[in-house]
């Protein structure tokens, strides 16, 4: 059935031409696989809903119940997530972020702190202490997982909450059940939430189980709060449009008492959600199938050609995380293949001090541009 679906990436060159951050930012002729954005054709189910939205001149703002949005994430996730999910209590958000600066201002005070794995996605380090939060840091290993005792430890020091991302960026890692029954026992005892950020988790590759934070117990219900979007698994990121989830009367109250945020969500990501989660099936197979033939790839080509890094195979979505301490090349390895081998890597550093020597390679993109990417990385290593 993946046969039909077209992910064909178009040349360097045009897709120097997009207009998004991952392209725009950079210099002519460097190579992006730096933001989580994908370089395949959007999903057609998606241009079709959008074209026909522009086609009816229906750019104004979001419905105040987006229904069809919400019914269409419940089927996706009971489809695909094996998850049961109240379609009453899908609630539409602009994005990710915005949803976890609105829970941690609205559910904490001032001078709180919030436990969150390191290394982690970079602005979580700048938006959680402008919201006036401390973070406690939990250390993950090579793996990307943290120790239940330094979770214990961080709750036991007055933690408010614990941002659980998972699939993790930028590791991969896919939690394993039984650890998630236990992060959910330990914030619970501790009446600590979990805003648990899925937005990986439609991208879980072979290997995988993923178990969605609300299916782990009644005490991950109790006490989280889902964030979730079809903007990753999609490409749809610029379209402002994501979810939370609850499952329990503590949580859906909770969020009942978050500022109306959803007003500030774009129509046409309401629109392109609705038709990804309900008509994206085909083309999200095709996806993943892509992305698990490129991490054989990459995983390949970086024994043969690049000894030097090493990095655990992602168990979900298209980030590689690779740990390049071998090569020497200072604290930013990403610096070094940008201006010796014109190839743009996200910098380990911005994923906080673990990120050292670290860096962050995309690899949702054809294989040809995989390997492109990898012999300018290869390059730039001769070249110092
Ligand atoms: C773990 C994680 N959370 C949140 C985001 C941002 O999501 P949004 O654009 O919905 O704010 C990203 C983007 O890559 C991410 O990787």
């Amino acid at each position: 059935m993946s046969m039909e679906i077209d992910l064909k990436v178009p040349p360097l060159s045009s897709l120097a031409s997009r207009r998004s951050a991952k392209w725009s930012d950079q210099e002519p002729g460097v190579l992006a696989m730096t933001v989580a954005e994908m370089d395949f054709p959007i999903a057609p189910p998606v241009t079709a809903a959008l074209r026909a939205a522009v086609d009816r001149h229906d750019l104004g703002y979001p419905p105040s119940a987006p229904v069809a949005m919400q019914e269409a994430f419940a089927s996706f996730a009971r489809r695909r997530m094996v998850w049961e999910v109240d379609p009453e209590q899908v609630t539409l958000i602009p994005d990710v972020v915005v949803g976890v600066i609105e829970l941690c201002e609205t559910l904490m005070a001032a001078g709180d702190t919030v436990a969150l794995a390191t290394p982690a996605y970079p602005p979580f380090f700048s938006v959680l202490p402008a919201a006036g939060l401390r973070v406690r840091e939990l250390a993950t290993d090579e793996r990307g997982d943290f120790e239940l005792d330094d979770l214990e430890g961080a709750l036991r020091e007055g933690a408010k909450a614990l941002i659980l991302v998972n699939p993790h960026n930028p590791s991969g890692r896919v939690i394993p059940r039984e650890q998630l029954t236990r992060i959910a026992e330990l914030c619970a005892e501790r009446e600590a939430w979990v805003l648990a950020d899925e937005i990986h988790a439609p991208l879980i590759l072979p290997g995988a189980t993923h178990t969605p934070w609300l299916e782990v117990s009644d005490a991950a219900r109790e006490f989280g709060i889902v964030l979730i979007s079809a903007s990753k698994a999609f490409n749809l990121a610029g379209l402002k449009a994501a979810q939370l989830v609850t499952a329990s009367a503590r949580a859906r109250e909770a969020v009942a008492t978050l500022p109306p945020i959803s007003g500030a969500s774009g129509l046409l990501g309401v629109i392109a959600a609705e038709a990804a989660f309900g008509e994206g099936d085909a083309w999200l197979d095709a996806v993943l199938d892509r992305l698990t033939a490129n991490r054989e790839l990459l995983g390949a080509r970086l024994a043969s050609e690049l000894p030097g890094i090493s990095f655990v195979p992602p168990e979900g979505t298209y980030l590689a995380w690779l740990d390049c301490r071998a090569l020497d090349l200072d604290d930013d390895p990403a610096a070094h293949f940008l201006s010796r081998g014109r190839v743009a890597l996200s910098p380990g550093p911005n994923y906080g001090s673990a990120g050292a020597g670290f860096a962050r390679l995309n690899f949702a993109t054809s294989p040809e541009l995989l390997e492109e990417g990898l012999r300018r990385i290869a390059a730039s290593v001769q070249r110092r």
